[in-house]
Protein backbone atom coordinates (compact mmCIF):
# COMPACT_ATOMS: atom_id res chain seq x y z
CA UNK A 1 0.00 0.00 0.00
CA UNK A 2 1.25 3.33 -1.18
CA UNK A 3 2.34 5.58 2.42
CA UNK A 4 -0.23 8.00 2.59
CA UNK A 5 1.97 11.69 2.44
CA UNK A 6 0.95 15.34 3.63
CA UNK A 7 3.77 17.59 2.87
CA UNK A 8 6.25 17.46 0.59
CA UNK A 9 10.02 18.10 2.02
CA UNK A 10 11.52 21.07 1.36
CA UNK A 11 14.97 20.94 1.21
CA UNK A 12 16.65 24.74 1.39
CA UNK A 13 19.85 26.22 -0.06
CA UNK A 14 20.82 28.85 2.35
CA UNK A 15 23.75 30.01 0.34
CA UNK A 16 27.54 30.37 1.36
CA UNK A 17 26.64 31.60 5.07
CA UNK A 18 25.54 35.49 4.86
CA UNK A 19 21.75 35.29 5.04
CA UNK A 20 21.84 38.02 2.67
CA UNK A 21 22.42 35.94 0.14
CA UNK A 22 19.05 33.98 0.44
CA UNK A 23 16.22 34.09 -1.20
CA UNK A 24 12.93 35.59 -0.39
CA UNK A 25 11.76 32.57 -1.18
CA UNK A 26 14.09 30.34 0.91
CA UNK A 27 12.73 32.86 3.60
CA UNK A 28 9.38 32.06 2.91
CA UNK A 29 9.25 28.44 3.43
CA UNK A 30 11.87 28.61 6.50
CA UNK A 31 9.14 30.92 8.35
CA UNK A 32 6.42 28.32 7.35
CA UNK A 33 9.00 25.49 8.74
CA UNK A 34 7.40 23.34 11.60
CA UNK A 35 10.17 21.20 12.07
CA UNK A 36 13.54 22.68 11.01
CA UNK A 37 16.55 20.70 10.08
CA UNK A 38 20.23 21.97 9.72
CA UNK A 39 23.75 22.10 11.09
CA UNK A 40 24.03 24.01 13.99
CA UNK A 41 25.74 27.05 11.88
CA UNK A 42 22.53 27.27 10.10
CA UNK A 43 20.09 26.75 12.74
CA UNK A 44 21.66 29.25 14.82
CA UNK A 45 21.22 31.72 11.47
CA UNK A 46 17.29 31.36 12.54
CA UNK A 47 16.46 32.48 15.93
CA UNK A 48 13.41 33.70 15.70
CA UNK A 49 11.33 30.63 13.92
CA UNK A 50 8.81 29.75 15.44
CA UNK A 51 9.30 25.63 14.54
CA UNK A 52 10.99 22.42 16.48
CA UNK A 53 15.07 22.62 15.54
CA UNK A 54 16.54 19.11 15.05
CA UNK A 55 20.70 19.27 14.08
CA UNK A 56 22.35 17.57 11.43
CA UNK A 57 25.31 15.92 12.41
CA UNK A 58 26.67 12.64 11.44
CA UNK A 59 23.44 11.57 12.00
CA UNK A 60 22.41 11.20 8.31
CA UNK A 61 20.54 7.51 7.60
CA UNK A 62 18.47 7.95 11.29
CA UNK A 63 17.67 11.54 10.50
CA UNK A 64 16.61 10.82 6.65
CA UNK A 65 14.52 8.11 7.85
CA UNK A 66 12.75 10.24 10.76
CA UNK A 67 12.22 13.15 8.08
CA UNK A 68 10.30 10.42 6.10
CA UNK A 69 8.27 10.04 9.10
CA UNK A 70 7.56 13.71 10.03
CA UNK A 71 6.13 14.61 6.70
CA UNK A 72 3.19 12.96 6.82
CA UNK A 73 1.53 15.00 9.38
CA UNK A 74 4.62 18.06 9.82
CA UNK A 75 6.19 20.76 6.93
CA UNK A 76 9.45 19.92 7.55
CA UNK A 77 11.91 21.83 5.94
CA UNK A 78 15.55 20.88 5.54
CA UNK A 79 18.29 23.36 5.33
CA UNK A 80 21.66 22.75 3.63
CA UNK A 81 24.71 24.85 2.90
CA UNK A 82 25.12 26.66 -0.75
CA UNK A 83 22.80 24.90 -3.73
CA UNK A 84 21.05 22.00 -2.80
CA UNK A 85 21.40 20.31 -5.98
CA UNK A 86 25.41 20.88 -5.17
CA UNK A 87 27.85 18.00 -3.00
CA UNK A 88 24.77 18.12 -0.48
CA UNK A 89 22.54 15.90 1.97
CA UNK A 90 19.87 16.38 -0.88
CA UNK A 91 20.64 13.33 -2.86
CA UNK A 92 20.06 11.40 0.58
CA UNK A 93 16.37 13.03 1.18
CA UNK A 94 15.12 13.12 -2.58
CA UNK A 95 16.27 9.02 -2.19
CA UNK A 96 14.01 7.95 0.44
CA UNK A 97 11.31 10.11 -0.30
CA UNK A 98 11.09 10.41 -4.34
CA UNK A 99 11.55 13.41 -6.01
CA UNK A 100 7.59 14.12 -6.20
CA UNK A 101 7.66 14.23 -2.52
CA UNK A 102 10.51 16.98 -2.47
CA UNK A 103 11.04 20.74 -3.26
CA UNK A 104 13.55 21.94 -3.59
CA UNK A 105 14.71 25.62 -3.62
CA UNK A 106 18.11 26.59 -4.88
CA UNK A 107 20.96 28.82 -3.08
CA UNK A 108 23.88 30.31 -4.19
CA UNK A 109 26.59 28.03 -4.09
CA UNK A 110 30.36 28.21 -2.63
CA UNK A 111 31.92 27.40 -6.24
CA UNK A 112 29.68 30.91 -7.76
CA UNK A 113 31.32 33.37 -4.78
CA UNK A 114 34.47 31.46 -5.31
CA UNK A 115 34.78 32.21 -9.09
CA UNK A 116 33.43 35.74 -8.47
CA UNK A 117 35.85 36.57 -5.70
CA UNK A 118 38.14 34.68 -8.50
CA UNK A 119 36.92 36.52 -11.08
CA UNK A 120 36.72 34.28 -13.67
CA UNK A 121 33.89 32.55 -15.60
CA UNK A 122 32.75 29.07 -14.10
CA UNK A 123 30.85 27.62 -17.20
CA UNK A 124 34.58 25.53 -18.35
CA UNK A 125 35.32 24.47 -15.22
CA UNK A 126 35.09 20.74 -13.50
CA UNK A 127 34.26 20.64 -9.77
CA UNK A 128 35.23 17.83 -7.33
CA UNK A 129 34.51 17.38 -3.62
CA UNK A 130 37.49 15.89 -1.45
CA UNK A 131 35.13 17.06 1.69
CA UNK A 132 35.13 14.16 3.52
CA UNK A 133 36.47 12.11 1.09
CA UNK A 134 39.57 9.61 0.49
CA UNK A 135 41.25 8.28 -2.35
CA UNK A 136 40.06 10.92 -4.77
CA UNK A 137 43.51 12.05 -5.74
CA UNK A 138 44.00 9.92 -8.97
CA UNK A 139 40.74 11.22 -10.06
CA UNK A 140 41.43 15.37 -9.14
CA UNK A 141 45.05 14.64 -11.15
CA UNK A 142 43.05 13.11 -14.19
CA UNK A 143 40.55 16.15 -14.21
CA UNK A 144 43.39 19.13 -13.29
CA UNK A 145 45.11 17.79 -16.16
CA UNK A 146 42.08 17.43 -18.48
CA UNK A 147 40.33 20.73 -17.62
CA UNK A 148 42.04 24.25 -17.61
CA UNK A 149 39.82 25.13 -14.26
CA UNK A 150 39.23 22.56 -11.37
CA UNK A 151 37.10 23.93 -8.31
CA UNK A 152 37.53 21.63 -5.57
CA UNK A 153 35.33 21.58 -2.06
CA UNK A 154 38.16 20.93 0.74
CA UNK A 155 37.89 19.85 4.13
CA UNK A 156 40.48 19.97 7.42
CA UNK A 157 42.03 16.89 6.09
CA UNK A 158 42.28 17.89 2.12
CA UNK A 159 43.80 21.07 2.68
CA UNK A 160 44.87 23.60 -0.23
CA UNK A 161 48.64 22.73 0.75
CA UNK A 162 48.00 18.48 0.64
CA UNK A 163 46.32 19.09 -2.78
CA UNK A 164 49.35 20.99 -4.24
CA UNK A 165 52.11 18.87 -2.81
CA UNK A 166 49.81 15.62 -4.79
CA UNK A 167 49.40 17.39 -7.69
CA UNK A 168 53.34 18.44 -8.25
CA UNK A 169 54.23 15.28 -7.29
CA UNK A 170 52.44 13.73 -10.33
CA UNK A 171 54.48 16.33 -12.60
CA UNK A 172 51.16 18.96 -13.17
CA UNK A 173 52.73 22.63 -13.39
CA UNK A 174 52.07 25.74 -13.94
CA UNK A 175 49.11 26.31 -12.23
CA UNK A 176 47.43 29.56 -10.44
CA UNK A 177 45.63 28.35 -7.21
CA UNK A 178 42.84 30.37 -5.47
CA UNK A 179 42.26 29.55 -1.88
CA UNK A 180 38.95 30.71 -0.96
CA UNK A 181 38.33 30.54 3.11
CA UNK A 182 35.02 31.80 4.65
CA UNK A 183 33.57 32.97 1.75
CA UNK A 184 30.86 35.97 2.51
CA UNK A 185 31.94 35.50 6.27
CA UNK A 186 33.54 37.87 8.49
CA UNK A 187 36.36 36.52 8.13
CA UNK A 188 36.62 35.76 4.52
CA UNK A 189 40.03 35.36 2.76
CA UNK A 190 41.05 35.04 -0.66
CA UNK A 191 44.38 33.93 -1.56
CA UNK A 192 46.08 34.07 -4.97
CA UNK A 193 48.98 31.78 -5.18
CA UNK A 194 50.63 28.97 -6.94
CA UNK A 195 51.17 25.16 -6.40
CA UNK A 196 54.82 25.82 -5.20
CA UNK A 197 53.78 28.15 -2.35
CA UNK A 198 50.97 26.53 -1.30
CA UNK A 199 52.95 23.38 -0.25
CA UNK A 200 54.18 25.81 2.30
CA UNK A 201 50.81 26.54 3.79
CA UNK A 202 49.37 26.06 6.62
CA UNK A 203 45.28 26.92 5.84
CA UNK A 204 43.03 24.34 6.96
CA UNK A 205 39.39 24.19 7.49
CA UNK A 206 36.90 24.00 4.32
CA UNK A 207 37.58 25.91 1.17
CA UNK A 208 36.72 26.25 -2.48
CA UNK A 209 40.30 26.07 -3.92
CA UNK A 210 40.30 26.89 -7.98
CA UNK A 211 43.72 25.50 -10.01
CA UNK A 212 44.06 27.35 -13.22
CA UNK A 213 46.08 26.09 -15.95
CA UNK A 214 48.16 28.98 -16.61
CA UNK A 215 49.74 27.20 -20.08
CA UNK A 216 45.88 27.93 -21.39
CA UNK A 217 45.20 30.52 -23.55
CA UNK A 218 42.29 32.60 -23.42
CA UNK A 219 40.53 32.94 -26.82
C1 LIG B 1 29.06 19.51 2.00
S1 LIG B 1 29.81 20.66 0.93
C2 LIG B 1 28.41 21.62 0.52
C3 LIG B 1 28.56 22.46 -0.72
C4 LIG B 1 27.32 23.33 -0.95
N1 LIG B 1 26.18 22.56 -1.35
C5 LIG B 1 27.56 24.46 -1.94
O1 LIG B 1 26.85 24.57 -2.94
O2 LIG B 1 28.45 25.28 -1.67
C6 LIG B 1 30.68 21.67 2.06
C7 LIG B 1 31.88 22.34 1.41
O3 LIG B 1 31.46 23.52 0.72
C8 LIG B 1 32.47 24.51 0.78
N2 LIG B 1 31.92 25.71 1.43
C9 LIG B 1 30.68 25.85 1.95
N3 LIG B 1 30.51 27.11 2.41
C10 LIG B 1 31.67 27.77 2.19
C11 LIG B 1 32.12 29.10 2.43
N4 LIG B 1 31.35 30.02 3.01
N5 LIG B 1 33.38 29.43 2.05
C12 LIG B 1 34.19 28.52 1.45
N6 LIG B 1 33.82 27.25 1.20
C13 LIG B 1 32.58 26.88 1.56
C14 LIG B 1 33.64 23.91 1.56
O4 LIG B 1 34.51 23.32 0.63
C15 LIG B 1 32.94 22.82 2.36
O5 LIG B 1 33.85 21.79 2.72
Amino acid sequence: MAESRKNKVIVVGCGPGLKAYMSPKAMYHIKKAEILVGSRRLLKLFPGVDAEKVVLEKNYSVLTQKIAEWSRSKQVVVLVSGDPCFFSYTRMIVRKMGREHCTIIPGISSIQLAFAAAGESWDDACFISLHGRNNEYEHLVKKVREYNKVAILTDHKNTPAVIARHLLKHGVQKRQMFICKNLSLPEESVLETDLASATNMNSGGSAVVIIKNTNHEVR
